[in-house]
């Protein structure tokens, strides 16, 4: 069940909406435009490759959540409705421990340096500690906590390092 947050992130007014799972569509199409407006040629450029077929199964991923951050002002109708931002993540045992991998950070061109993507990367971890604790909880290893959250990023987008850098 999806829960939403008024979020009021100046100057726009921004709810942030938390999904267990992939949301349905229109919004599910609408994260996929934004991700291949943002990704498509870093892709293209790497040995990857881009694949629509294999992005779209990695982003119906089972276990996979998100948190959608949409802008009610209607200056900013792009990707469309009002997609500002989203971010996709999980959490998985690796060695018996809960880790945290973030899967994707996108925040629309139009709204970008504004500390979106900071405050989205602080509600991915607030939520991942929540679903983490639950995590060790049931596999007994509550004093091995694991406080990191794993990505990879392109070492082509210097943007996303500087910003992965800065936040530590
Ligand atoms: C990387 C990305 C998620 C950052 O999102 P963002 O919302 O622009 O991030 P922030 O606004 O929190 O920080 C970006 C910069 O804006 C600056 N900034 C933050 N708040 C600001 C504000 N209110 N006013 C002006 N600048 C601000 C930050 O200092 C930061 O500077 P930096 O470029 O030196 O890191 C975004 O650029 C993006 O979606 N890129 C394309 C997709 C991508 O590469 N995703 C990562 C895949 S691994």
């Amino acid at each position: 069940m999806e829960t939403t947050t008024p979020l009021n992130f100046p100057p726009n007014n921004c709810t942030l909406t938390h999904y267990p799972a992939a949301p349905p569509d229109p919004l599910f199409t609408s994260l996929f435009t934004l991700l291949k407006r943002n990704m498509y040629t870093l892709y293209k450029n790497s040995t990857m490759g881009w694949s629509k077929k294999d992005k779209i199964d990695e982003m119906r991923l089972p276990g996979l959540q998100y948190l959608v951050l949409e802008d009610s002002s209607d200056d900013h109708k792009v990707n469309g409705p009002n997609l500002a931002a989203f971010a996709s993540f999980m959490v998985d045992l690796e060695d018996d421990i809960p880790v945290v991998y973030l899967y994707e950070i996108q925040v629309s061109p139009l709204h970008r340096n504004r500390g979106i993507g900071e405050r989205l990367m602080r509600e991915v971890e607030r939520r991942a500690a929540e679903l983490r604790l639950a995590a060790e909880k049931e596999c007994g290893r509550e004093k091995e906590r694991v406080e990191k959250v794993m990505l990879t990023v392109f070492s082509a987008n210097k943007g996303a390092r500087r910003f992965y850098e800065r936040l530590g």
